[in-house]
């Protein structure tokens, strides 16, 4: 029997009644759309809570460009980024001039393997991106190590983890520079947002004047952004009737929502224009913010239920989880994910989520345009294939986790 509410990972996770009344008080007031109080409320923030100068662009990767282009050096320099990773990383390493060099990862952690990011260093190696998939925490004092001996800057890929003051204490503190994505299925949301937090005096100068050129999003596309949770709030319970889809692909055909990836951005090309951060993004990011403990609870929350229902049932994870971290999704490995996923969408459960049979996702991402050679990274290549995600976002309860555990588990039987 297909469920009635549908388990996802990607329908607006961070929607429930607050963020849309949020919404809807924003829409309300259009003159604090581009500029306001909150941009800078949340600039203080983050400053507070990491200890690092914070500057704020209309997403992460813009983010990520601001600091790749404030990076001054040689012509065509090398950033080393892990495989398995969004299409928007190298896309934004690209637009500003750089190139991307993928290391592997260690199949415990889905993150770089610091022994494999040693021998894909060179004389032209400027930075090294360490991401903090699906929010377990990478190695970065080995990274650190490695950046300290070879004179190379370390980025900290925060996108999918915002720690608390319960920590990982071990992430968001080694880097020379921390990004953070307030994207709608990240940590905290503000819909759109990104922040590059410096915490080395020159780069901060050349990243304030990057924010400084960066330019306003126009007023509709801010209206587009806001009127995101409304969408989703009305297709999300029809999407089982099929008639959900059908209301999410007509919203997006009359330019009601806003594309994750732009049709450019889908064939590995981005443009190197920054923009500011609205401040209506800021303002419900800022919310996020000061409940960050709360959401962060709630995925400790259920990963400590998955990690349980997983050690019982013996399926296969990555060693490196363990139940007391916030992840923004918990990875299993299995022999069929594919196959598994197209049995648990029959049944109203999406876990398609761009993150599984892709190094560079999501899948059908053009390889070659974001300089990927195939059968580089085997790690990265195979464990991609084997990998099925099970949500911990803010409005996947307890018993959808129960639900879907119980499902997942009777299917797994059945193929065995
Ligand atoms: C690992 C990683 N880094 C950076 C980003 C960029 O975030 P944004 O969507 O805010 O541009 C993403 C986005 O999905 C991501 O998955």
């Amino acid at each position: 029997m297909p469920l009635f509410r549908p388990i996802h990972h990607t329908f607006a996770p961070h929607v429930g009644a607050a963020q849309m009344m949020h919404a809807l008080a924003l829409l309300a007031q259009p003159w604090k759309w581009k500029d306001g109080t909150e941009r800078e409320a949340l600039r203080c923030a983050l400053a507070r809570q990491y200890s690092a100068d914070v500057f704020l662009f209309a997403s992460g990767r813009e983010a990520l460009v601001g600091l790749l282009k404030a990076l001054k050096g040689p012509e065509r320099a090398e950033v080393i980024v892990q495989a398995f990773t969004c299409l928007v990383v190298p896309n934004a390493i690209l637009a500003a001039g750089k190139v991307p060099v993928y290391a592997d990862i260690g199949p415990d952690t889905l993150n770089l393997d610091p022994a494999d990011v040693e021998r894909r260093i060179t004389p032209r190696t400027q930075a090294i991106i360490c991401q903090h998939t699906f929010g377990i925490p990478a190695d970065t004092h080995r990274l650190r190590a490695l950046c300290d001996r070879y004179e190379i800057l370390l980025i900290e890929d925060c996108a999918h983890m915002m720690p608390d003051k319960h920590g990982p204490t071990t992430v968001a503190k080694d880097g020379d520079a921390i990004l953070f994505s307030f994207g709608r299925d990240k940590a905290v949301s503000g819909i759109t947002g990104g922040a590059m937090l410096s915490r080395r005096p020159g780069l901060s100068v050349q990243l304030q004047a990057e924010e400084g050129r960066a330019t306003s999003l126009s007023l509709l596309h801010i209206k587009r952004l806001l009127l995101y949770p409304f969408v989703y709030a009305i297709a999300r319970p029809l999407y089982g009737m099929g008639i959900g889809k059908v209301l999410l692909i007509l919203a997006r055909t009359v330019g009601a929502l806003v594309p994750i990836l732009t049709s450019a951005e889908k064939q590995g090309t981005m443009s190197p224009t920054l923009h500011k951060l609205p401040n209506a993004c800021a303002a419900l990011a800022l919310t996020g913010f000061q409940r960050l403990t709360a959401i962060n609870d709630h995925r400790r929350a259920l990963t400590t239920y998955y990690f349980a229902e997983a050690a019982q049932r013996h399926w296969t994870f990555p060693k490196a989880i363990h139940p007391d971290l916030p992840l923004q999704k918990f990875p299993l490995f299995m022999k069929n994910a594919e196959g598994i996923r197209r049995a648990l969408k029959k049944q109203n459960i999406h876990l398609q989520d761009g993150w599984s049979g892709c190094t560079i996702c999501p899948p059908g991402s053009p390889q070659e345009s974001v300089c990927y050679t195939p059968a580089s990274n085997p790690v990265a290549e195979s464990s991609a294939t084997m990998i099925l995600s099970l949500p911990t976002h803010p409005t996947m309860t307890e018993g959808q986790a129960h639900a879907l555990a119980e499902r997942l588990d009777i299917l797994l039987k059945q193929t065995i």
